[in-house]
């Protein structure tokens, strides 16, 4: 089990959040141009009275795409299922579930990457024309069934979007990518989950928060409650930048949200490969940590913050980090003679 502080994964200590997942549209920290989408379909979709086109949001760990499907069910009126694709083993298990389902519900299924084929076949018909088609005993036995079914809405979440396969992901009316918050939305979601838990702090002391949790949500709340503890032991029970800062090196999360992982990785590709290009997979037997956890885990951060870069040949950690590392950027060969002829 994870146990980075500064992980988007949902860790131990995140299992009290309900209180700080907004239940409405606008109680939702930024994502503007989702939340317009959305707002236009929810109204054109009751207007129809039909219920919601399906949606699937994907995007990393922790930036709200649960939250969001509570939310459409809250704004839509309507119930709510929640699954998930490794817990649906069988296509008989999903047929079930749709079955059940009453007009206008919202069925969400959470890592919908993870369905096996045969699951997620049953949902092609499901989701384009409201029936569902299975075979029946085996055989001489064998028949055909057919079920229709009552108008639904499917919202499927992922973190990997280039595994959800094509088909699938043509059935989806809106598609939507989750980004990291920008550091005016962090500071907000910062503010209002503090007002929410009565945590008391003043503007700077959430900033600083806000800066360190990686535009992402989930963090934000983690980071808060681990500095808010701190500031309780001291005594002072209020959050201002010079505690949050003392609180946050404590934990040994720097000023841009980078903790110890962040820079084993950067400096093992520095200090190995020179910086790169290295492969992932090359990376991943240096520092013993298995190649999708690195792709989806760690580096997606460092991406974002212009740390590192995808390249053909590997990744290559750019000058801005070596900057921050406070390390000597090496001067590279230019482009002459030599290397064009390479
Ligand atoms: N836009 C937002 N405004 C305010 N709070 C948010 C927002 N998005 C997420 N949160 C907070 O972050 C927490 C994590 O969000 P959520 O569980 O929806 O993430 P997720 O994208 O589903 O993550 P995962 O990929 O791990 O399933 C929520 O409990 C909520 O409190
Ligand atoms: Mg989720």
């Amino acid at each position: 089990m994870e146990k980075r502080v500064v992980s988007g994964n949902i860790l131990e200590d995140d299992k009290s959040d309900k209180s700080l997942r907004p239940k409405r549209l606008k109680d939702y920290v930024g994502q503007d141009s989702i939340k317009d989408n959305l707002s236009i379909a929810i109204k054109a979709s009751k207007k129809r009275k039909e219920p919601l086109d399906h949606v699937l949001l994907y995007g990393p760990p922790g930036l709200g795409k649960t939250t969001l499907a509570n939310i459409l069910a809250n704004e839509m009126e309507v119930r709510i299922k929640t699954t998930s694709g490794p817990a649906i083993e069988r296509s008989g298990d999903m047929v079930a579930i749709l079955t059940q389902l009453q007009s206008g519900d919202i069925l969400f299924i959470d890592e919908i990457h993870r369905l096996s084929r045969v699951v997620e076949e049953v949902l092609y018909s499901a989701m384009e024309d409201f029936f569902v088609s299975w075979v029946m005993d085996k055989g001489l036995k064998a028949r055909n069934m057919k079920l229709s079914l009552k108008p639904f809405t499917i919202i499927g979440a992922t973190t990997r979007y280039g595994m959800v396969t094509g088909p699938l992901r043509d059935r989806f009316g809106l598609i939507s990518r989750l980004n990291y918050y920008n550091l005016d939305d962090m500071s907000t979601v910062v503010q209002r989950s503090a007002s929410i838990l009565k945590i008391n702090g003043d503007p700077k002391g959430f900033n600083e928060i806000a800066k360190r949790s990686r535009g992402t949500p989930r963090v934000a709340n983690r980071l808060l409650k681990r500095v808010s503890d701190y500031s309780l032991v001291l005594d002072d029970n209020s959050i201002n930048q010079k505690i949050a800062q003392e609180s946050l090196r404590k934990l040994e999360i720097d000023d841009l949200g980078l903790d110890s992982v962040d820079y084993m990785i950067l400096k093992a590709i520095i200090e190995k490969f020179s910086g790169g290009p290295v492969g992932l997979d090359t990376l991943s037997a240096s520092i013993s940590e298995e190649a999708e956890t690195i792709e989806e885990v760690y580096e997606p951060y460092l991406l974002q913050l212009g740390f590192l870069d995808r390249t053909s040949r590997g990744r290559m950690v750019t000058k801005r980090a070596y900057e921050h590392l406070g390390i000597k950027f090496p001067q590279k060969k230019g482009l002459n003679q030599a290397t064009l002829f390479d």
